[in-house]
């Protein structure tokens, strides 16, 4: 193995979860209830109905699963803090209940030399917050600054990486302009506002965590899906862009350039409002870091018929396709991250989710589970970081989606992403073969991926 082929010295290795897909209990020791919480128990939402009142029984089993945390060698987790948990209303009343929670989580994982990276926002806004309008109402940025103030102070000294919010595309476009993820609405006049209220709510939390002049860095994550025009043809290359500027410049570009890509007054129409200037001065603060969270790219086709955005993925059957119906392409995660690089002045980065979910074959108790899609996933995502690497990115560390099989949110638990299997009725935890080769690869600092 030659110099080239290792990681950079001290590159991060870690897993990634999220509060709601692997906690359960969600209204325990005094917690309020969130949108998740209304979603899933709204019958016809989630597939086969499931919720996740028991998920993972992380809340329960976080010790233990710290334990095998550290077994399997990993040196960073990242994991989400549940608001309501902490502000059961959203605001006002702190409960101190959730707070202890995380504050045990992290002194764990401390203790077994694991670094927390903790998200703020994964998804799960207090149920009281959607009765006020949830991102709808300008005031959230206010309220998220409040939820986030309280969190700094109480584990600002010990949590080494903060993430504000969790792919905003993610919450706006599938809580708000296609309805399939909560709050469930379907509005392209609401889903532009409920991003710029994410972006401000983003911008106040920073600003927030600078004035308590704390010293670990924080950053923002967002999803990337490079898109990649299916032909020449003009119409296509326009849908491509227009799809780049909706996925993935919609969120960037206010935050690192302090501005909105024109082409989303092109896809929005009469729906994209006219926002005051200054709320630019306060969604673009200093980071510390981006998140990238990548799982596939998009062939991109010009489609008057899809709504609003006009742009459809056009199928590479040539490729595998995950459980989830994404094409494999490790390649894209190479153009973006040096895609990301290239536009945003080369920022310090993190992939802050990478990974599939495959059909894994039924699980013997005791015996190894191979999974051998996902081994090659990730072995092939992995050489493709480290090509951005060698072609300049400043790339700082890797986080495999996920450490647990866990509520794949409308799809409940039928799709399977983890590194570690998940017995749901049990609840017992077996690594599979992914998370064998992924504790070799920490071991090694990627030099297995070589050999
Ligand atoms: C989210 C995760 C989700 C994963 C796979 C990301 O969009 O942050 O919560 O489970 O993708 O769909």
């Amino acid at each position: 193995m030659t110099e080239s082929y290792k990681f950079p010295d001290g590159f991060l290795w870690g897993s990634a979860t999220s509060a709601y897909q692997i906690e359960g209990s969600p209204l325990a020791d005094g917690a309020g209830p969130s949108i998740w919480e209304r979603f899933a128990h709204t019958p016809g939402r989630m597939h086969n109905n499931d919720t996740g009142d028991v998920a993972c029984d992380h809340y329960r089993r976080y010790a233990g699963d710290v334990e095998l945390m550290r077994e399997l060698g990993m040196q960073a987790y990242r994991f989400s803090i549940a608001w309501g948990r902490v502000l059961p209303e959203g605001t006002g009343r702190v409960n101190p209940g959730g707070l202890d929670f995380y504050e045990r989580l992290v002194d764990r994982l401390l203790e077994k030399g694991i670094q927390p990276m903790a998200t703020l926002y994964h998804w799960d806004l207090p149920a009281a917050l959607d009765d006020r309008g949830g991102w709808l109402n300008r005031d959230i940025a206010n309220w998220f600054a409040e939820y986030s103030q309280v969190v700094f102070r109480r584990l600002g000294d010990r949590v080494r990486y903060w993430v504000t919010l969790n792919e905003p595309w993610v919450v706006t476009d599938g809580g708000y302009l296609h309805g399939v993820l909560a709050p469930g609405h379907r509005s392209a006049f609401e889903a532009p506002l409920a991003s710029h209220n994410l972006m401000r709510a983003h911008g106040a939390s920073v600003q927030v965590y600078r004035g308590l002049n704390l010293k670990s860095p924080i950053g923002l994550v967002v999803n990337i899906e490079p898109k990649y025009a299916a032909s020449q043809d003009p119409a296509d290359v326009a849908a491509a862009r227009r799809g780049e500027a909706y996925m993935n410049r919609q969120y960037l570009d206010p935050a690192l350039h302090g501005r909105y890509p024109e082409e989303l007054k092109e896809v929005f129409g009469e729906a994209w409002p006219d926002f005051p200037p200054q709320d630019f001065a306060l969604i673009k603060q200093k980071l510390d870091f981006l998140g990238v969270n990548y799982y596939t790219r998009q062939v991109s086709k010009n489609d008057p018929n899809a709504w609003p955005v006009r742009v459809s993925g056009v199928k590479q059957k040539q490729h595998t396709h995950t459980e989830t119906g994404w094409e494999v392409f490790p390649q894209g995660l190479t153009d973006t991250l040096l895609w990301v690089k290239n536009h945003y002045g080369n920022p310090p980065l993190y992939i802050t989710e990478n990974g599939a979910a495959f059909f894994d074959p039924p699980q013997v108790e005791g015996a190894v589970l191979e999974d051998p899609l996902r081994v090659d996933y990730l072995k092939k995502h992995l050489r493709a970081v480290h090509d951005a690497i060698r072609q300049g990115a400043d790339i700082r560390g890797y986080f495999v989606w996920s450490l647990f099989d866990n509520l794949e949110w409308a799809y409940g638990f039928s799709k399977r992403f983890g590194i570690v299997h998940v017995n749901y009725e049990t609840l017992a935890r077996t690594p599979k073969a992914s998370a064998r080769l992924y504790s070799k690869i920490i071991a090694t600092n990627g030099g297995v991926l070589f050999d």
